[in-house]
């Protein structure tokens, strides 16, 4: 009986640890979004355009906010963890850390003009 209490009292514990830590996650999410910012600025943006308007200076690189029209953005993770895109011939190939590639993705995902596909990865 009092190991069943002290179970639940566990439990909500770690409720109450988990909306504590829910509270910044805005925060983090924005430094991500910042941070991913620049990484396709150094990286992509002579080819892609990277923001809400303007053309691609590479006439043939979609606009990333038109990626999620095509497949959710979340799905590009792995490519761009793995080393980004096989079969495109102008684009040099990527190779970013997982810290680097969530903040590409939530960059990508604040951008979207379509709303958003759900992701497949999370
Ligand atoms: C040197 C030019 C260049 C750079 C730099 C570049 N891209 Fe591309 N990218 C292209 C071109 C061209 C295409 C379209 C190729 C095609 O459709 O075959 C493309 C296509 C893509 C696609 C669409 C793939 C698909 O299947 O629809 C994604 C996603 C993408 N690029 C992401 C990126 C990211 C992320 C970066 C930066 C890390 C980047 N690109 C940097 C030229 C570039």
């Amino acid at each position: 009986m009092f190991r069943r209490l002290g179970g639940l009292w566990g439990l909500s514990t770690v409720a109450l640890l988990l909306l504590g830590f829910a509270m910044p996650v805005e925060a983090v999410e924005k430094d991500l979004v910042a941070k991913g910012e620049v990484l396709v600025k150094e990286n992509c943006a002579r080819c892609h355009a990277i923001s809400m308007e303007g053309d691609s200076p590479h006439k043939d690189a979609p606009p990333f906010r038109t990626l999620s029209s095509k497949y959710p953005v979340g799905d590009l993770a792995e490519s761009l963890a793995e080393g980004i895109v096989s079969g495109h011939p102008d684009m040099p190939i990527f190779v970013f850390s997982a810290h680097d590639v969530e903040a590409i993705i939530q960059y990508l995902e604040s951008i979207q003009e379509t709303p958003a596909v759900p992701s497949t990865e999370r």
